[in-house]
């Protein structure tokens, strides 16, 4: 059984009380790091949270933070979100024909990098950048919205994902976005995930710690 890691995406929490809500997640002892969505209404077609959000909860939590940026221009926006106290920017492949020269400018910022690649992207896209990151973010759903199912083909990517870089010897994480549930986590984390990235099934109407609970014994416990 791997030690696959569990992420908490805001982007189902209350946002009136984000910040009781982030401290609840921390409370479990189960979360490793936030994930933090910014939507910028053209590369998905919704709005979500800006570095001033990222700002207010660095001041709350110890958790890492990683900033998920589905957004047309990744480059123009690092600066702020690493200054708000972001550890991770995470760019998209397919926002840019210059992914080289967007890992550089993050790293410039000095923050560590992550690339995520939609369901529909080959994984091949990576294979040249694979050096220059600390993370492959596999989204598990066309990306712009909680709540949705997996895509079960992306199984595959994840698997495939793993062997690459086991072969290379690569200590990027890989960790997977979107659709995680009690029901599929250990399933995930048997496929090769270093880290779940969990929204929705986090703020389920019976509270966080048990909703959290539910989905670590989804992972650990057998299929
Ligand atoms: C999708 C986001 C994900 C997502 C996770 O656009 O990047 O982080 O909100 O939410 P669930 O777990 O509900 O799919
Ligand atoms: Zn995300």
């Amino acid at each position: 059984m791997r030690n696959t890691r569990l992420f908490a995406s805001l982007l189902s929490a209350d946002f009136g009380r984000l910040a009781e809500q982030t401290a609840e997640l921390e409370a479990t002892g189960a979360i490793d790091g936030l994930h933090i969505d910014v939507m910028d209404g053209h590369f998905v077609p919704n709005v979500a949270m800006s570095s001033h959000s990222v700002a207010a909860l660095r001041g709350r939590t110890r958790l890492p933070i990683e900033v998920h940026l589905m957004v047309t221009d990744p480059a123009a926006m690092a600066p702020s979100f690493v200054a708000a106290g972001a550890e991770r920017l995470i760019v998209h492949a397919e926002a840019t024909p210059h992914l080289h020269r967007e890992i550089a400018t993050c790293k410039a910022l000095g923050s560590e990098v992550g690339v995520a690649l939609n369901p529909a992207t080959a994984l091949c896209t990576l294979e040249h950048v694979i050096e220059d990151i600390e993370e492959i973010l596999l989204m598990g759903v066309d990306p712009g919205f909680g709540g949705q199912a997996f895509i079960g083909s992306v199984a595959a990517k994840i698997a495939a994902a793993r062997a690459m870089l086991d072969a290379r010897g690569s200590r990027a994480f890989l960790n997977v976005d979107g659709g995680v549930k009690p029901e599929n986590a250990r399933r995930l984390s048997d496929l090769g995930a270093d880290a779940l990235i969990a929204g929705s099934s986090l703020f389920g109407s019976d509270g966080i710690a048990a909703c959290t609970g539910r989905l670590l014994a989804g992972l650990r416990g057998s299929e």
